[in-house]
């Protein structure tokens, strides 16, 4: 038995620099036709000079792969009008990190307050916001309590398209029907796992990452809102890599999941009779949402079992050691 899909996408995924990236990359780029990869870089993509170069880099690395790299700028306070303007044609989208809030975030946002001018620019160009939605408040609240910046924002520039990644909690799945201009990506951890995955026996920081995983009745909301086929919601998988040793000494957020995303994601679907749902999921919602046109690429999973390696390098996998049951072809 097999499993067509056209041109999947991964509409957030962190793929690093350097070794990393050419490491990381061939298994996004085999396995989609495209995929918004995260600036969160050292130092950050927040220049047009920083963001062709980044393209470049990417779009080396996942060849032989047709492949498109989606790259968000890193959202500066001091953006201009004129060097947005200038270079819209080529911009994707701007994502916002509050500032400290995860991985390589310290040069976001300090004042949430401070941000209006930019975003009534970016309304004005059409260019869609992606957003890192949390607060500095405790820890298990703080996407509930960004919800209300969510709000604010989507209300004050209504033609603005913003998009709340990864959602985790049944609060951030409610508000998304609120406003037409809010969409939501999802990551497959999310709808997998709860805290307790990550701390409830022994603890497993191949699990942590930000936001951190939820309660039960949260992922039951993320998993209805998935399988409920919304035309909002696209796959995002936030896979975020970091060494074993990052990882284990020094408590790195992030879960690589990279190499097992369709087939895990056929998992899912499948598990609860709904593969139907998968293309619109990992493509069709997100082409139309960006009003983006992949690469043509048919990706073909077959019934077949293989166990998800203990490391790919000096990367730790979430689910090392399981078997899958549907496999890449
Ligand atoms: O767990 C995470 N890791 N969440 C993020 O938002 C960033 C990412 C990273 O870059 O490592
Ligand atoms: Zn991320």
């Amino acid at each position: 038995m097999n499993l067509t899909l056209k041109s999947p996408l991964d509409m957030h995924v962190h793929l690093r620099q350097d070794d990393m990236l050419k490491q990381v990359t061939p298994f996004t780029s085999s396995q989609f036709a495209g995929a918004v990869c995260m600036p969160n870089t050292q130092p950050p993509v927040d220049t047009i000079e920083r963001y062709r170069a980044y393209v470049r880099e990417v779009t080396e690395a996942a060849s032989p792969f047709a492949f498109a790299p989606y790259v968000p700028l890193f959202f500066r306070e001091d953006f201009s009008r004129e060097e947005l303007t200038a270079a819209r044609e080529e911009l994707f989208a701007i994502k916002l990190y509050p500032a400290g809030v995860t991985t390589n975030s310290e040069g976001g946002v300090a004042e949430l307050s401070k941000i209006e001018p930019v975003l009534d620019m970016m309304q004005d160009l059409d260019l869609p916001l992606l957003v890192h939605g949390e607060t500095h408040g405790y820890s298990p609240d703080r996407e509930r309590e960004f919800v209300s910046v969510y709000d604010h924002i989507a209300s004050t520039f209504p033609k603005l398209r913003v998009i709340m990644e990864h959602i985790t909690t049944s609060d951030a799945a409610e508000f998304l029907d609120k406003h037409e201009n809010v969409f939501c990506t999802v990551t497959l951890h999310h709808m997998l796992y709860t805290l307790d995955d990550m701390l409830g026996g022994m603890f497993d920081p191949f699990l942590f990452c930000k936001p951190i995983l939820k309660s039960p009745k949260d992922r039951a909301a993320i998993q209805s809102l998935v399988l409920s086929g919304h035309e909002k919601v696209m796959f995002g998988s936030d896979s975020a890599p970091h060494t074993e040793v990052m990882k284990r000494t020094e408590g790195m957020a992030g879960c690589f999941t990279a190499p097992m995303l369709l087939p895990m994601l056929a998992e899912f679907f499948e598990d609860h009779d709904k593969l139907e749902l998968m293309q619109a999921f990992v493509s069709d919602n997100a082409r139309r949402i960006y009003g983006v046109t992949p690469p043509e690429r048919t990706v073909v999973l077959e019934k077949a079992e293989w166990t998800v390696p203990p490391r790919y390098g000096s990367i730790v996998p979430v689910n090392a050691g399981q078997t899958l049951r549907w496999k890449l072809v």
